[in-house]
């Protein structure tokens, strides 16, 4: 708890180009979220060294991505929104956090396994505890709610029974974090093969929209899409391709998917596709805008990232003067 309300928190990684689906399936529920919950939400460039980096590449996507949320919505007054390397007790609840971690614990974590063998000339120990460092995040803040993908919700176990097993020695520490569940955004499927989810790192780039994609090039996605052979517009799940169109379509347009099958009723797939890309252009468009905007502003994004460093900055070290003090670590001298 905060000022009487519940502790949010959230983070993503500047890898990668955002798709339309961390943008309809998280980011742009997170928006409404800032009235009930205090809630901080972090670029994660800590974690994204554990896969090499361009450095010059890394700077750019972290800023872009912290100048997208405040585009999409997310008051930076409001939310604490700031880079993780800017507050440097990340790293340091993560040690003590690695010294009650198993080894046994993070061997079983399946993004590992998953990363170790795409990385496999690479697979650094900070891969292997990059868990720990998002137990850090996460408990630092005295979390009460993690909105977090089926993909994180290994770690986010991890986190609990560190907690857990951190307050049963020293007393009641942390607070024990849940998953967030409440009004879950769409989740958006690849537009070439609907069985897998729409991802950033996929290799063939007409599976996913990028957030930053041009009007031309999203139709151009958006008539390429993998349907079926039946021609009939429906909404089921023997027509996943087709299904996750008319999804991407709600969910763009706040329209329910039985809304738009009548609207498309006795229509060709061509004229859904067509009016999918129009969606996805309408909130794209003005997404992309406030961007360019907000680019501009220079001074405004400096002032942001300085002010929620030093925000997240005093939570964060409250929490861990704590836990210096109940593991033994001598005060300091003022
Ligand atoms: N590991 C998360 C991901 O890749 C990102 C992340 C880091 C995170 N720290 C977090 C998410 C804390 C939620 C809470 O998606």
């Amino acid at each position: 708890m905060l000022d009487g309300k519940k502790v949010l928190f959230s983070g993503m990684q500047a890898t990668g180009n955002l798709t339309l689906g961390n943008y309809l399936g998280a980011l742009k529920n997170w928006v409404t979220l800032s009235d009930e919950y205090e809630c901080f939400y972090s670029v994660v460039d800590m974690h994204s060294i554990t896969v090499r980096q361009d450095p010059q590449v890394l700077r750019k996507r972290a800023r872009a991505l912290l100048t997208l949320y405040i585009a999409a919505g997310l008051d930076p007054e409001k939310n604490c929104i700031y880079y993780q390397s800017h507050v440097s007790a990340h790293a340091e609840l993560a040690w003590v956090l690695n010294c009650f971690t198993y080894m046994g614990e993070l061997n079983r974590m399946t993004q590992f396994k998953d990363k170790a063998a795409k990385h496999a000339d690479n697979i650094n120990a900070g891969l292997f505890t990059y868990p720990v460092l998002m137990a850090a995040d996460i408990l630092l803040y005295q979390t009460d709610v993690v909105p977090v993908g089926i993909d994180q919700m290994q770690h986010l176990e991890l986190t609990r029974d560190i907690a857990e097993r951190f307050n049963a020695i020293y007393g009641d520490v942390f607070t024990v974090p849940e998953a967030y569940i409440g009004k879950v955004g769409a989740k958006i499927m690849s537009l070439q093969d609907p069985s897998r989810k729409m991802s950033k790192s996929d290799e063939n780039p007409n599976a996913s929209i990028y957030l930053m994609d041009d009007a031309d090039t999203i139709r151009r996605k958006c008539k390429r899409a993998v349907t079926d052979s039946v021609g009939i517009i429906q909404y089921t799940d023997e027509q996943p391709g087709l299904r996750n169109l008319l999804d991407i379509y709600c969910a763009c347009t706040g329209k329910t998917p039985e809304e738009a099958v009548r609207e498309f009723d006795g229509q060709g797939y061509g004229v859904l596709k067509e009016a999918v890309g129009e969606a996805v252009v309408g909130v794209l468009d003005p997404l992309q805008k406030r961007v360019a905007e907000l680019e501009k502003d220079k001074a405004y994004i400096d002032r942001i990232i300085k002010e929620n460093a030093e925000k997240a900055g005093y939570f964060a070290s409250k929490t861990l003067r704590k836990v210096h003090r109940k593991i033994g670590f001598p005060d300091r001298i003022r």
